[in-house]
């Protein structure tokens, strides 16, 4: 059988006009993050067509076991376990998500040696031969994204490649490992280390092998892709202290209770005295520090910078959906951007009922706060007045932005010196 070699440009060229083009996509591992991709790309299909004008379509996916039954069905001939047929199979961009050195670095040569875009969320891979693969791709017209084998869901690979290189990166810090964040929390709650780990392996956070959680290898993997992006160092090459939780994580966390902290198992990699310094430990942070408030599977990353102050970033760690989410956007990116699409969205009023903190001068006024937010239909939940400084605060129910437009109108029309704000209680859209 002849391979057809097409980049994704080509596809592009080939298939102008209002259709979406299609991006044939072969997947190499259908386990947690492979059927989360299937689920995401079915769910996500029109939407993807309507914003970005491009359409999947799996043309073959590589398993141990091609008889086993799974979650998302597939039809039967897209499944195979000869890796040669795989690779055979007429694909844009191949997805790697086996985990492993073999067969996926393999694959991973085989797929940018002939101008493929290749996707992975192999940290193990990248940590070791991610430059080798890095000039594959460069000496073919091939493309090596990896934006989901460092944090999950969280954009780190992407800022540090595309938005930090001039902001002159000092060091990076964080947790990086779903896993041993989730049993740690689950440990101060109380839990024993083996619910906590049995906890993490069904719900999808945990890896296979799940010692190369516990013992800091998967974090170190981490720390070596990031310091090759922010420092050039050759991943495979320095040295990173490592210390993980094994055997030890219930007295880590109880001796960090005694000292009125939290334990968190941190990697780090920083630029010092000339060279770099890179570790993997458990460190006993503050109980009011952005670590000790990263709970379960969540990941957050601190990136020092000389230019640009100190940036944080934070998001699931783990998981299929997040990881998924994160391959899907690597592929999304490597399209060429198009055209706007017909039915742009259009601002509409905001529906939500939010809640809000209304604070007026008190000294001279004559109308009632309380009333006047009634008339207009909102409810006063919590009034404080502080005398001393002579301001009334009043935090509301939720209820439609109108409402408190109307409220403030009155408020300055009765010259009180409203000042509106929103108050939040829990996450982005909610009141
Ligand atoms: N799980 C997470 O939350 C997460 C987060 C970030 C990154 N990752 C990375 O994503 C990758 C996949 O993780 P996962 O959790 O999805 O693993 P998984 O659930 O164990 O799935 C692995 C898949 O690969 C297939 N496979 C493994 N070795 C194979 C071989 N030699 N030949 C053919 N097929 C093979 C398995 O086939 P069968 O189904 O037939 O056994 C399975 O479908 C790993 O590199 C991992 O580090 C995972």
């Amino acid at each position: 059988m002849t391979i057809a070699v097409h980049t994704l440009e080509t596809a592009a060229e080939a298939a102008p006009g209002p259709e979406p083009r299609v991006i044939r996509v072969a997947l190499a591992g259908f386990g947690t993050v492979g059927g989360a991709l299937v689920g995401l790309l079915r769910d996500r299909e029109d939407a993807i067509a309507r914003t970005h004008g491009i359409r999947f379509e799996l043309v073959s996916i590589l398993v141990r076991d091609p008889e086993r039954s799974r979650p998302y069905p597939v039809p039967g001939d897209l499944l195979t376990s000869d890796v040669e047929a795989f690779l055979a199979a007429d694909a844009h961009a191949i997805v790697e998500v086996l985990g492993g050195l073999e067969p996926a670095g393999r694959i991973a040569i085989a797929a940018l040696g002939r101008g493929r875009t290749f996707v992975t969320a192999n940290k193990a891979l990248i940590a070791k031969h991610g430059p080798e693969l890095a000039a594959a791709a460069s000496g073919h017209g091939g493309r090596l994204l990896y934006e989901a084998a460092v944090a999950g869901g969280v954009p780190i690979i992407r800022a540090l490649r595309d938005a930090l290189p001039e902001t002159g990166v000092q060091g990076i810090r964080g947790i990086l490992n779903g896993t041993t964040n989730y049993i740690l929390t689950r440990l101060s709650d109380g839990a024993t280390f083996d619910q906590a780990l049995a906890e993490a392996r069904k719900e999808g956070y945990a890896e296979s092998d799940s010692s190369r959680d516990l013992d800091g290898r998967d974090t170190e993997d981490k720390i070596r892709i990031l310091a090759w992006l922010a420092f050039g160092a050759d991943p495979g090459v320095f040295r990173v202290h490592r210390r993980g939780l094994t055997r030890h994580a219930d007295r880590i966390a109880a001796d960090a209770d005694a000292f009125g902290g939290v334990a968190r198992l941190v990697g780090e990699c920083l630029a010092l005295d000339g060279g770099l310094v890179a570790a993997v430990e458990p460190v006993i942070v503050s109980p009011g520090s952005s670590l000790a408030r990263t709970l379960g599977a969540d990941n957050f990353i601190e990136v020092e910078t000389t230019y640009n102050g100190t940036l944080g970033f934070s998001g699931p760690g783990a998981g299929g959906g997040p990881t998924a989410s994160a391959i899907l956007s690597d592929l999304i990116r490597h399209v060429p951007h198009p055209p706007a699409p017909e039915n742009t969205p259009m601002a509409v009023a905001d529906g939500r009922e939010l809640a809000w903190v209304v604070s007026i001068r008190s000294a001279g006024a004559v109308v009632s706060l309380r009333d006047l937010l009634m008339a207009e239909g909102v409810d006063p939940v919590l009034e404080m007045d502080d005398g001393c400084a002579g301001i009334l605060r009043v935090r509301t129910a939720p209820c439609h932005r109108s409402r408190i437009k109307a409220v403030e109108r009155a408020l300055e029309g009765a010259s009180l010196e409203p000042v509106v704000t929103r108050f939040e209680s829990g996450g982005f859209s909610s009141a």
